[in-house]
Protein backbone atom coordinates (compact mmCIF):
# COMPACT_ATOMS: atom_id res chain seq x y z
CA UNK A 1 0.00 0.00 0.00
CA UNK A 2 1.62 3.35 -0.89
CA UNK A 3 2.82 6.18 1.70
CA UNK A 4 1.31 9.65 1.93
CA UNK A 5 3.33 12.21 3.86
CA UNK A 6 1.77 14.61 6.59
CA UNK A 7 3.11 17.46 8.19
CA UNK A 8 1.18 19.05 10.82
CA UNK A 9 2.40 22.74 11.00
CA UNK A 10 -0.61 24.43 13.22
CA UNK A 11 -0.94 25.67 16.58
CA UNK A 12 -0.46 28.75 18.21
CA UNK A 13 3.28 28.23 19.01
CA UNK A 14 2.26 30.13 22.24
CA UNK A 15 4.97 28.77 24.03
CA UNK A 16 7.59 30.78 22.11
CA UNK A 17 6.48 34.18 23.19
CA UNK A 18 7.58 37.25 20.74
CA UNK A 19 9.54 34.65 18.31
CA UNK A 20 5.90 33.58 17.07
CA UNK A 21 3.95 36.92 16.96
CA UNK A 22 4.02 37.27 13.07
CA UNK A 23 5.14 34.37 12.38
CA UNK A 24 4.54 30.75 12.39
CA UNK A 25 6.49 28.27 14.89
CA UNK A 26 7.52 26.71 11.58
CA UNK A 27 8.56 29.27 9.76
CA UNK A 28 11.52 29.87 12.26
CA UNK A 29 15.06 28.95 11.62
CA UNK A 30 16.56 25.32 12.36
CA UNK A 31 19.92 24.92 11.45
CA UNK A 32 20.44 26.94 7.59
CA UNK A 33 16.83 26.00 7.01
CA UNK A 34 12.63 27.56 8.15
CA UNK A 35 12.08 24.45 10.24
CA UNK A 36 9.71 22.87 8.02
CA UNK A 37 12.63 22.00 5.64
CA UNK A 38 13.40 19.41 8.05
CA UNK A 39 10.18 17.25 8.53
CA UNK A 40 9.75 17.37 4.20
CA UNK A 41 13.52 16.30 3.28
CA UNK A 42 12.95 13.72 5.50
CA UNK A 43 9.72 12.45 3.83
CA UNK A 44 11.00 13.31 0.93
CA UNK A 45 14.46 10.94 1.48
CA UNK A 46 12.10 8.35 2.63
CA UNK A 47 10.67 7.67 -1.21
CA UNK A 48 7.17 10.06 -0.37
CA UNK A 49 6.68 11.97 -3.20
CA UNK A 50 2.73 13.08 -2.23
CA UNK A 51 2.83 15.41 0.84
CA UNK A 52 -0.05 17.09 2.76
CA UNK A 53 0.80 20.23 4.63
CA UNK A 54 -1.78 21.34 7.63
CA UNK A 55 -1.48 24.61 9.14
CA UNK A 56 -3.87 27.29 10.10
CA UNK A 57 -5.56 30.66 8.41
CA UNK A 58 -2.96 32.66 9.84
CA UNK A 59 0.33 31.49 7.90
CA UNK A 60 -0.39 29.50 5.36
CA UNK A 61 0.10 31.96 2.65
CA UNK A 62 3.51 32.23 4.00
CA UNK A 63 4.02 28.30 4.05
CA UNK A 64 2.19 28.81 0.41
CA UNK A 65 4.72 31.44 -0.49
CA UNK A 66 8.23 29.18 0.95
CA UNK A 67 7.21 26.34 -0.99
CA UNK A 68 5.24 26.34 -3.57
CA UNK A 69 3.85 23.47 -5.43
CA UNK A 70 6.81 21.35 -3.70
CA UNK A 71 8.75 21.02 -7.24
CA UNK A 72 12.19 22.33 -5.70
CA UNK A 73 11.73 19.61 -3.10
CA UNK A 74 10.90 17.24 -5.59
CA UNK A 75 7.33 16.39 -4.66
CA UNK A 76 3.73 17.27 -4.66
CA UNK A 77 2.57 19.21 -2.20
CA UNK A 78 -1.07 19.58 -0.91
CA UNK A 79 -2.47 21.63 1.22
CA UNK A 80 -5.10 21.90 4.14
CA UNK A 81 -6.39 24.46 6.61
CA UNK A 82 -7.22 23.60 10.12
CA UNK A 83 -9.40 26.18 11.45
CA UNK A 84 -8.95 26.16 15.17
CA UNK A 85 -5.63 24.55 16.67
CA UNK A 86 -7.75 21.49 17.83
CA UNK A 87 -5.43 19.31 19.08
CA UNK A 88 -2.82 16.85 16.06
CA UNK A 89 -5.14 13.86 16.05
CA UNK A 90 -7.91 16.52 15.02
CA UNK A 91 -5.23 17.93 12.64
CA UNK A 92 -4.51 14.94 11.19
CA UNK A 93 -8.24 13.93 10.87
CA UNK A 94 -8.16 16.60 8.13
CA UNK A 95 -6.05 14.16 5.74
CA UNK A 96 -9.03 11.68 5.76
CA UNK A 97 -9.98 12.45 1.51
CA UNK A 98 -5.97 12.81 1.13
CA UNK A 99 -5.00 9.69 2.51
CA UNK A 100 -7.97 7.49 2.27
CA UNK A 101 -6.63 4.15 0.43
CA UNK A 102 -3.42 4.94 1.76
CA UNK A 103 -1.03 4.62 4.68
CA UNK A 104 0.40 7.86 6.50
CA UNK A 105 3.64 9.32 7.85
CA UNK A 106 3.18 12.18 9.89
CA UNK A 107 5.59 14.10 11.30
CA UNK A 108 5.03 16.68 13.55
CA UNK A 109 6.83 19.73 12.52
CA UNK A 110 8.37 20.64 15.07
CA UNK A 111 10.51 17.72 15.94
CA UNK A 112 13.86 18.07 14.60
CA UNK A 113 15.93 14.82 14.70
CA UNK A 114 18.84 12.95 12.67
CA UNK A 115 18.29 9.38 11.18
CA UNK A 116 16.68 8.98 8.44
CA UNK A 117 13.00 7.40 8.25
CA UNK A 118 13.95 5.08 5.80
CA UNK A 119 14.45 2.10 8.38
CA UNK A 120 11.01 2.92 9.70
CA UNK A 121 9.31 3.10 6.80
CA UNK A 122 11.45 -0.55 5.34
CA UNK A 123 10.13 -1.95 9.01
CA UNK A 124 6.13 -0.74 8.70
CA UNK A 125 6.07 -2.20 5.44
CA UNK A 126 6.32 -5.83 6.99
CA UNK A 127 3.38 -5.25 9.07
CA UNK A 128 1.29 -2.53 7.05
CA UNK A 129 -1.90 -3.07 9.15
CA UNK A 130 -0.06 -2.13 12.32
CA UNK A 131 0.57 1.79 13.40
CA UNK A 132 4.30 2.78 14.28
CA UNK A 133 5.83 5.46 16.70
CA UNK A 134 9.52 6.47 16.97
CA UNK A 135 10.51 6.14 20.51
CA UNK A 136 13.30 7.95 22.21
CA UNK A 137 15.29 8.10 25.64
CA UNK A 138 14.77 11.53 27.26
CA UNK A 139 15.63 13.12 30.56
CA UNK A 140 12.14 14.80 30.95
CA UNK A 141 10.06 12.45 29.75
CA UNK A 142 6.75 14.14 31.43
CA UNK A 143 6.89 16.51 28.41
CA UNK A 144 5.73 14.14 26.32
CA UNK A 145 3.59 11.15 24.93
CA UNK A 146 5.35 8.12 27.43
CA UNK A 147 5.39 4.55 26.10
CA UNK A 148 6.32 1.87 28.79
CA UNK A 149 8.11 -1.51 27.24
CA UNK A 150 8.31 -5.05 28.35
CA UNK A 151 9.71 -7.66 26.76
CA UNK A 152 9.97 -5.48 23.64
CA UNK A 153 6.24 -4.62 23.47
CA UNK A 154 4.69 -1.30 24.49
CA UNK A 155 2.39 -1.85 27.17
CA UNK A 156 1.60 1.07 28.38
CA UNK A 157 1.48 4.98 26.88
CA UNK A 158 -0.20 8.04 28.60
CA UNK A 159 0.27 11.75 27.67
CA UNK A 160 2.68 14.30 29.84
CA UNK A 161 2.33 11.71 33.01
CA UNK A 162 3.04 13.37 36.05
CA UNK A 163 5.04 10.18 36.89
CA UNK A 164 6.33 8.76 34.43
CA UNK A 165 6.57 4.83 34.17
CA UNK A 166 9.44 5.19 31.68
CA UNK A 167 11.69 7.48 30.11
CA UNK A 168 10.84 6.31 26.28
CA UNK A 169 9.42 9.46 24.94
CA UNK A 170 6.57 8.99 21.92
CA UNK A 171 8.23 11.35 19.44
CA UNK A 172 6.19 13.32 16.49
CA UNK A 173 6.38 10.41 13.31
CA UNK A 174 3.65 8.36 13.12
CA UNK A 175 2.72 5.95 10.16
CA UNK A 176 -0.72 5.05 10.49
CA UNK A 177 -2.70 2.32 8.59
CA UNK A 178 -5.78 4.12 6.61
CA UNK A 179 -8.18 3.08 9.11
CA UNK A 180 -6.84 5.82 12.05
CA UNK A 181 -9.13 7.90 10.18
CA UNK A 182 -12.11 6.23 11.45
CA UNK A 183 -11.10 6.43 14.98
CA UNK A 184 -10.61 9.96 14.92
CA UNK A 185 -14.15 10.46 14.21
CA UNK A 186 -15.12 8.70 17.52
CA UNK A 187 -12.56 10.89 19.69
CA UNK A 188 -13.49 13.08 22.61
CA UNK A 189 -11.49 16.22 23.30
CA UNK A 190 -9.13 15.74 26.62
CA UNK A 191 -9.00 17.88 29.58
CA UNK A 192 -6.71 20.66 27.54
CA UNK A 193 -9.94 20.51 24.88
CA UNK A 194 -7.10 18.60 22.40
CA UNK A 195 -8.07 15.69 19.92
CA UNK A 196 -4.95 13.61 21.40
CA UNK A 197 -2.63 11.66 19.09
CA UNK A 198 -2.14 9.77 22.23
CA UNK A 199 -5.52 8.42 22.37
CA UNK A 200 -5.17 7.50 19.08
CA UNK A 201 -1.97 5.50 19.76
CA UNK A 202 -3.34 3.82 22.95
CA UNK A 203 -6.10 2.68 20.45
CA UNK A 204 -3.86 0.73 18.39
CA UNK A 205 -2.01 -0.80 21.47
CA UNK A 206 -5.62 -2.11 22.89
CA UNK A 207 -5.88 -3.93 19.79
CA UNK A 208 -2.30 -5.16 19.66
CA UNK A 209 -1.52 -3.40 16.31
CA UNK A 210 0.95 -0.80 18.19
CA UNK A 211 4.88 -1.24 16.58
CA UNK A 212 7.59 1.12 17.84
CA UNK A 213 11.24 1.63 16.64
CA UNK A 214 13.89 3.47 18.45
CA UNK A 215 15.04 6.76 17.14
CA UNK A 216 19.48 5.59 17.54
CA UNK A 217 20.17 9.75 17.04
CA UNK A 218 19.47 13.03 18.34
CA UNK A 219 15.73 13.98 18.68
CA UNK A 220 14.66 17.35 20.22
CA UNK A 221 10.70 19.54 19.36
CA UNK A 222 11.28 22.75 19.04
CA UNK A 223 8.56 24.14 20.70
CA UNK A 224 9.74 26.26 23.77
CA UNK A 225 12.50 28.93 23.60
CA UNK A 226 14.78 26.02 25.49
CA UNK A 227 14.37 23.77 23.05
CA UNK A 228 14.84 25.79 19.95
CA UNK A 229 17.85 26.83 20.94
CA UNK A 230 18.68 23.39 21.67
CA UNK A 231 17.76 22.26 18.07
CA UNK A 232 19.47 24.63 16.54
CA UNK A 233 22.59 23.45 18.38
CA UNK A 234 21.96 19.78 17.87
CA UNK A 235 21.97 20.65 13.45
CA UNK A 236 25.05 22.60 14.12
CA UNK A 237 26.89 20.00 15.54
CA UNK A 238 25.65 17.24 12.79
CA UNK A 239 23.44 17.80 10.07
CA UNK A 240 20.15 15.67 9.97
CA UNK A 241 20.09 12.43 7.63
CA UNK A 242 16.94 12.87 4.97
O1 LIG B 1 6.95 16.29 20.14
C1 LIG B 1 6.37 15.07 20.55
C2 LIG B 1 5.15 15.28 21.40
O2 LIG B 1 4.20 16.08 20.63
C3 LIG B 1 4.51 13.95 21.81
O3 LIG B 1 5.38 13.26 22.70
C4 LIG B 1 3.17 14.15 22.49
O4 LIG B 1 2.57 12.92 22.73
C5 LIG B 1 2.25 15.00 21.59
O5 LIG B 1 1.03 15.28 22.24
C6 LIG B 1 2.93 16.31 21.24
O6 LIG B 1 3.08 17.08 22.40
P1 LIG B 1 3.08 18.68 22.46
O7 LIG B 1 2.16 19.14 23.54
O8 LIG B 1 4.48 19.12 22.54
O9 LIG B 1 2.44 19.12 21.06
P2 LIG B 1 2.19 20.59 20.52
O10 LIG B 1 0.86 21.09 20.99
O11 LIG B 1 3.38 21.44 20.81
O12 LIG B 1 2.10 20.34 18.96
C7 LIG B 1 3.17 19.75 18.25
C8 LIG B 1 3.01 20.03 16.76
O13 LIG B 1 1.75 19.55 16.29
C9 LIG B 1 3.07 21.49 16.39
O14 LIG B 1 4.40 21.78 16.02
C10 LIG B 1 2.09 21.65 15.26
C11 LIG B 1 1.18 20.45 15.35
N1 LIG B 1 -0.20 20.81 15.76
C12 LIG B 1 -0.53 20.88 17.08
C13 LIG B 1 -1.81 21.19 17.48
C14 LIG B 1 -2.19 21.27 18.94
C15 LIG B 1 -1.15 21.05 14.78
O15 LIG B 1 -0.84 21.00 13.55
N2 LIG B 1 -2.44 21.36 15.17
C16 LIG B 1 -2.81 21.45 16.48
O16 LIG B 1 -4.00 21.72 16.76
Amino acid sequence: MTLRGIILAGGKGTRLGELTKVTNKHLLPVGPYPMVYHPLKKLVGAGIQDILLVSGTEHMGDFVELLGSGREHQCRLTYRVQDEAGGIAQALGLAELYCRDVRSLVILGDNIFRDSLKDLVAAANEKPDHAWVMLKRVPDPQRYGVAELRDGRIISIEEKPKKPKSDYAVSGIYLYPPDVFDFIKTLKPSARGELEITDVNRHYLENNRLSYRELPGYWTDAGTLESLATANQLVAKEMPSY
